[in-house]
């Protein structure tokens, strides 16, 4: 069972390695990203397995069903840069989950605690002996309130972290779950309550630009912004703005919208061409990681782990808890009960 496995990095590598020979599968490891261009890489492969700056939309989808390729296994959560509805009928789309919602989540406030307490600026005036404090002043978390948006499970981890920090936490999710601490409040109220808004919903047509310059607005002036959930849930143009006019006090971004072909690559001594990100880099109230949150290696073990049973249960037990429903149409995992594979 050979799949082709694109954008890998050494870290994936070490990971799959360490299982996949005891669940039978052969990874074609492939530096390169899934494009209409290079989809013809995994001839011969019955699955891809992609990422999440993977491009996965209806050509890409066709060359790999003429392929005969059968499964795309996502090594990730989101799914937003695969065409769900496209694939239906031709490919059956695995995905993980959860892998550790901790990680992205103790991510998140590490960002902030960094972003708030100037831990980065310390971290390069100390390396040279600057032990001068001139601008570093943050603000204390506790009594401080914060805004989460998606509820879902890293936004839970965040809230309750939060809350171990003396935060008062507020909410806004499309589907509220029960919670003796979280105060779930319209969206509006949130943005203009919160001293702290941290973002943990779904890209989707819904979703897409929720922070553009009329939300951003509505925020509290000084607000810090945290997005570890995918970029363009915020206009970055807006942002930029927003951070300009000095109504947004810190952002800490560790996706972006436009980062598909920049981030997980080395760039150092290249011309950066994309001006909003080279300015939001330059500013310093903004905190930017490429979209490192997931990076641990509990969460590393946790994905290949997923996966491989993904690609195992698919094609031996057929049926796979992770796959997604083209039935449903909206991308959202089958909530009429899995019996066997979606077609
Ligand atoms: P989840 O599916 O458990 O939770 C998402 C929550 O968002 C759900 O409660 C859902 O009801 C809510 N939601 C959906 N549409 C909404 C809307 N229009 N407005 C408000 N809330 C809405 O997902 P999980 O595991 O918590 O992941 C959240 C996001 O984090 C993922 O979608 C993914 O984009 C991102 N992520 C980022 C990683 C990174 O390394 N930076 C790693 C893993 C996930």
């Amino acid at each position: 069972m050979t799949i082709a496995f694109f954008d890998t990095k050494e870290y994936d590598r070490q990971s799959f390695e360490k299982v996949s020979g005891s669940y039978g599968i052969e990874f074609r490891f492939l530096e390169t990203k899934l494009t209409p261009d290079t989809a013809s890489l995994a001839e011969g492969c019955v699955g891809v397995c992609v990422f999440v700056n993977d491009t996965v939309n209806a050509q890409v989808i066709d060359r790999l069903y003429e392929l005969g390729v059968k499964v795309i296994a996502l090594r990730c959560a989101g799914y937003n840069n695969v065409d769900v509805r496209h694939c239906y009928g031709k490919l059956h789309v695995l995905h993980v989950p959860a892998y550790s919602p901790y990680a992205v989540a103790e991510h998140a406030m590490a960002m902030l605690l960094s972003s708030v307490r100037r831990i980065h600026k310390a971290y390069n005036r100390t390396r040279d002996f600057n032990f001068s404090l001139k601008g570093l002043a943050g603000f204390d978390f506790h009594g401080k309130t914060v805004g989460v948006v998606g509820t879902g499970r890293i936004g839970r981890v965040f809230a309750d972290i939060c809350r171990g920090f003396g935060m008062k936490v507020l909410a806004y999710d499309k589907f509220p779950v029960e919670s003796d601490f979280m105060e779930y409040v319209p969206l509006p109220e949130l943005l203009e309550r919160s001293d702290v808004i941290s973002l943990h919903c779904p890209l989707t047509e819904e979703t897409y630009h929720m922070l553009n310059s009329e939300s951003l607005a509505a925020t509290k002036k000084g607000v810090v912004i945290v997005n570890t959930s995918r970029g363009a849930l915020i206009d970055a143009e807006a942002l930029l703005a927003a951070i300009k006019s000095r109504h947004v006090g810190a952002a800490c971004l560790d996706v972006y919208e436009e980062e598909s072909d920049l981030f997980f690559e080395d760039f150092s001594g290249h011309i950066m061409d994309d001006d909003t990100l080279a300015r939001l880099i330059s500013m310093p109230n903004v905190l930017v990681t490429s979209h490192q949150a997931f990076l641990t290696e509990e969460a590393l073990g946790n994905i290949a782990d997923t996966t491989c049973k993904n690609i195992v249960d698919f094609f031996k037990e057929e049926r796979c808890e992770n796959e997604l429903c083209y039935r449903c149409g909206n991308g959202e995992v089958c909530r009429l009960g899995r019996s066997g594979k979606c077609f």
